[in-house]
């Protein structure tokens, strides 16, 4: 099985969550694209459900195949979010943000009852940390945020570079709210939960990458089929 059938293995397994009637929210990625592709299907077959899209890539694919979309302001109250990861531990601890999506894609996850991880069995870690931790910063005042980043990063015993993000044509990557992002290559994070919670308290951070508590369910799928992580 290779890596795209794998997402569309864990996607396919999500789906049989979703009921009639529900309100969802749509994560980002490219996992997330197989659901929604699937999701396509089961819409234009009858099923009745709204989507609430984490970014404006998703919200494109969802009108294109069809797939009914409220904004989060019509519809602040959501059942299930199913979206991807970057990587996922045992305590389904995330780190999102790959795609430059995390801020609204935890918004939204917040605002559901319910958020379902769809990953292939290679986002599974035992720590977090090997992926870069994409954090988001305000435009005003970048270097002073990453000065304070880096400072904290020192004194919780982190090393490793933080970069802006950049796009393959040389220019700054924007987030769909006009934010950059900070890409901090720790390597491990020991104490992910510390981590979090002290870079909610610098000001120029928008939001980070670090989902914790917010997933109950990871559906992860490698060669041998999708099973589930609680
Ligand atoms: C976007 C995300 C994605 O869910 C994450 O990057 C995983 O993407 P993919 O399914 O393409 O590996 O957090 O901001």
């Amino acid at each position: 099985m290779d890596a795209r059938e794998m997402k569309i293995k864990a996607a396919e397994a999500a789906l049989a969550y979703v009921e009639d009637g529900m309100k969802l929210g749509i994560g980002t990625g490219s996992t997330a694209e197989e659901f929604v592709r699937l999701l396509a299907e089961k819409v234009s077959a009858g099923l009745n459900v709204e989507g609430v899209p984490t970014s404006e890539r998703t919200a494109r694919l969802c009108v294109e195949l069809g797939v009914p979309l409220k904004s989060l302001d019509e519809l602040p109250e959501l059942d299930l979010t199913i979206d991807g990861a970057d990587e996922v531990d045992a305590q389904l601890r995330l780190v999102k943000g790959g795609g430059g999506a995390l801020l609204r894609e935890k918004i939204v996850a917040a605002a559901s009852r319910q958020m379902i991880v769809i990953a292939d069995e290679t986002k599974v870690v035992d720590c977090l940390g090997a992926f870069p931790l994409p954090i988001e910063i305000n435009p005003f005042g970048q270097k002073a945020t990453q000065i304070a980043i880096e400072t904290l990063c020192s004194k919780m015993g982190l090393s490793g570079e933080l970069k802006i993000r950049g796009r393959a044509d040389g220019s700054v990557f924007m987030t769909d709210g006009g934010h950059l992002i900070l890409d901090a290559s720790f390597g491990r994070i020991p104490d992910a939960d510390a981590l979090a919670n002290q870079l909610n308290a610098i000001p120029g951070v928008v939001e980070h990458g670090l989902f914790i508590n917010i997933a109950s369910l990871a559906i992860i799928a490698g060669p041998a089929g999708a099973r589930e992580m609680k």
